[in-house]
């Protein structure tokens, strides 16, 4: 189980009988196969184009020999996603050129799964939506396949209303998986989040494309009842191999050469089976912790905020989330071994202090434990 229960975002259209569809598609029909009445069961029959709704496009939708919808790897269509607010371009007729990208490329690197919002999702359900829509010239899509992105996801019915071809080839030619009509819209407030973004096409053996259900996971930070000093704090649970190492780095400066920890005993196999915390500030990491559980109650520890960034609050904004946190979990108790200089610390964040003070990693420390309302 993974404790940090995301919160999940919806990012498809509903499809619905008769719903407009691109010019020149199948109409999109449901209509009743059997029904409880007469037979007893009911079954529907779907009448749809493989481009219908929020759907993927597989590189066989432009390229003869292009591969089909069934074997588009899920690795590249679930993963971290970025999304680049594009709401500018949101007119009809718009384009979204190199340099509209470019101002963003810093975050679109190689793998980057790309998520472009230009609000345009407000026509959807409408036969407007796929006139004269914006569109990603085709000098923008050769920039995206140079950048080697692995997916790209627009609230656009297509890449380009009129340029098919020249915008489809080079990104398909390069398996970069292309998402369109995506509903990007919920996802705004979340745009500074981490971002899991999940794309599930239906293995349709051969074809060209498939409706998708989209959704993102995002872990946002949970409003504490506390106020924090500092207002830029970020706080992630960590999700992937990088994060792992920027909370490591914070552990080794502070713990290993502030504290003289013995490296050999600051990492042990616990961190394989802990839950690790980071907070950035200005997108720098600049604190961690790491929780383990068992059953209703978590231990914290590797507690360090560099100390460049000590006495802003950051300390308490990571406990902070960690309090919020803990109901969500299930957990009703927290629990630390305390260095006996952060006392006034973690009192402040609701600890007491228990027992008498023992030597740990050769630093005095108390036990110190909370509820969790
Ligand atoms: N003693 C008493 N109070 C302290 C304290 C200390 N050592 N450190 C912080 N506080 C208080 C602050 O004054 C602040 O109180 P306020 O909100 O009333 O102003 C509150 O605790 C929160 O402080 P904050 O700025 O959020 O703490 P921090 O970001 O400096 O982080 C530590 C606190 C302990 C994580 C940080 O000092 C650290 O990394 N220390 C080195 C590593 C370490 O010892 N870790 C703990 C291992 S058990």
């Amino acid at each position: 189980m993974f404790p940090f229960q995301p919160h999940l975002i919806d990012l498809t259209h509903p499809m619905h009988t008769a719903m407009p569809v691109f010019p020149g598609d199948p109409e999109c029909r449901f209509q009743p196969h059997t029904d409880i009445a007469t037979e007893g069961y009911r079954v529907a029959c779907l009448h749809l184009g493989t481009h219908q709704g929020t759907h993927v496009d597989a590189p066989s939708h432009f390229l003869s020999d292009g591969a089909t919808v069934e074997s588009l790897p899920l690795t590249q269509l679930c993963g971290p996603a970025i999304l680049i607010n594009l709401e500018s371009k949101g007119s009809p007729g718009s384009t979204i050129d190199v340099p509209d990208l470019a101002a963003y490329a810093d975050l679109i690197l190689p793998q980057s799964r790309v998520l472009i919002y230009t609000g345009w999702d407000a026509n959807f359900g409408q036969a407007a939506f796929f006139v004269d829509s914006p569109g990603l010239t085709p000098e923008a899509c050769r920039w995206l396949m140079a950048r080697q992105v692995s997916l790209v996801g627009l609230d656009l019915p297509t890449l380009h209303p009129s340029l098919f071809a020249e915008t489809h080839v080079p990104l398909l030619s390069a398996g970069i998986v292309v998402v369109e009509s995506i509903n990007l819209r919920p996802l705004l407030p979340f745009a500074d989040e981490h971002i899991h973004l999940i794309v599930a096409p239906l293995p349709l053996t051969g074809l060209d494309g498939s409706p998708v259900r989209a959704m993102a996971a995002v872990w946002a930070r949970p409003r504490p009842g506390g106020s924090s000093a500092h207002s830029t704090v970020h706080i992630t649970p960590v999700t992937t191999a990088h994060q792992m190492l920027d909370a490591f780095a914070i552990r080794d400066t502070v713990f290993v050469e502030e504290q003289g920890v013995d490296m050999r005993e600051e990492h042990d196999a616990l961190d394989r089976e802990a839950l690790h915390l980071l907070a950035y500030v200005d997108g720098e990491a600049v604190g961690t912790l790491r929780l383990l559980l068992n059953g209703t109650e978590a231990t914290v520890g590797r507690f360090a905020v560099l100390k460049s960034h000590r006495g802003q609050g950051i300390g308490r904004a990571l406990m902070e989330w960690v309090i919020a946190w803990a109901p969500t979990a299930g957990v009703t108790k927290l629990k630390l071994h305390a260095q006996t200089h952060a006392l006034g610390f973690y009192q402040s964040c609701g600890f007491r202090a228990h027992g008498p003070e023992f030597m740990e990693a050769g630093i005095p420390h108390r036990t110190m434990e909370r509820d969790v309302p």
